[in-house]
């Protein structure tokens, strides 16, 4: 919908083939182009993006390691389990998975984003969902990238959200949105007050760059 080329990958090229009849049959009047390969395929794309449950992430980013060299991926994953009635953050090995895949993967450059997007809500491509994207990354063409993919969507702002170390309380607060979720019945997404809007195709699809901080307003007071 956002005029990619999209190839969607799995373990098996065959359920990947059922994901892509069951997307193109609900979509007849969209033109999308979808196709299906294993994950080897779908690596051997410009653009990736690695939407595993977290345990699978790092062992799926390592079985395409060849094909992800000197790209941008994308990661989504976010590591979390639930007890009882609430939804509780797991820490990965070095602090997020999208800091596991950057590390299994040196060679690639990891862009972590979508975490706190609902994807229902986010498939059903005739009624787009108002969210911001939250995206850090320690490479700023991996975020570039990213928010490029983002700004395509509609009513979808991105964010920089600064370096991959961020992404650890950024795959931890989907816990609360899942939490909220539960509690209040919904979906729900994330939109930021207080952030010009200078993200949109005007803007050449960058994310809002963070203006000089003022000391005298940041600086704590005493008394
Ligand atoms: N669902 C949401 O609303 C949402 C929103 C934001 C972020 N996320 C994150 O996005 C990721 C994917 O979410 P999802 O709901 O799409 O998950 P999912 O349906 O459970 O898994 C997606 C696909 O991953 C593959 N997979 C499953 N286990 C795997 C493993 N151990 N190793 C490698 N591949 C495996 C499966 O494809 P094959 O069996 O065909 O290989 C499966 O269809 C998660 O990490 C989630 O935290 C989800």
């Amino acid at each position: 919908m956002a005029g990619f080329d999209v190839v969607i990958g799995s373990r098996s090229k065959y359920r990947a083939m059922e994901t892509v009849d069951t997307l193109l049959e609900r979509w007849p009047d969209r033109k999308l182009s979808i196709h299906a390969a294993d994950n080897q395929g779908a690596a051997n794309t410009d653009l990736i993006v690695i939407a595993t449950p977290w345990d699978g992430a790092t062992q799926t980013a390592n079985s395409v390691a060849d094909h992800l060299s000197g790209k941008v991926v994308i990661s989504m994953a976010n590591a979390l389990t639930r007890i009882g009635k609430e939804f509780q953050p797991l820490v990965p090995p070095r602090g997020s998975v999208a800091a596991s895949v950057q590390a299994a993967v040196p060679r690639c450059r990891v862009a972590a984003a979508f975490h706190h997007v609902p994807a229902k809500e986010l498939g059903d491509l005739g009624h787009p969902i108002e969210s911001d994207v939250l995206i850090c990354s320690d490479h700023p063409d991996a975020t570039a990238a990213a928010a490029e993919l983002v700004t395509k969507i509609p009513n979808m702002r991105p964010l920089d959200a600064g370096g991959l170390s961020l992404a650890t309380p950024i795959e931890s607060f989907t816990a609360v949105l899942l939490q909220l979720n539960v509690h209040y019945k919904t979906r729900v997404a994330v939109k930021f007050t207080g952030i010009a809007d200078e993200t949109g195709p005007k803007a050449g699809g960058k994310p809002s760059a963070p203006k000089a901080a003022d000391p005298s307003e940041s600086a704590p007071s005493a008394g």
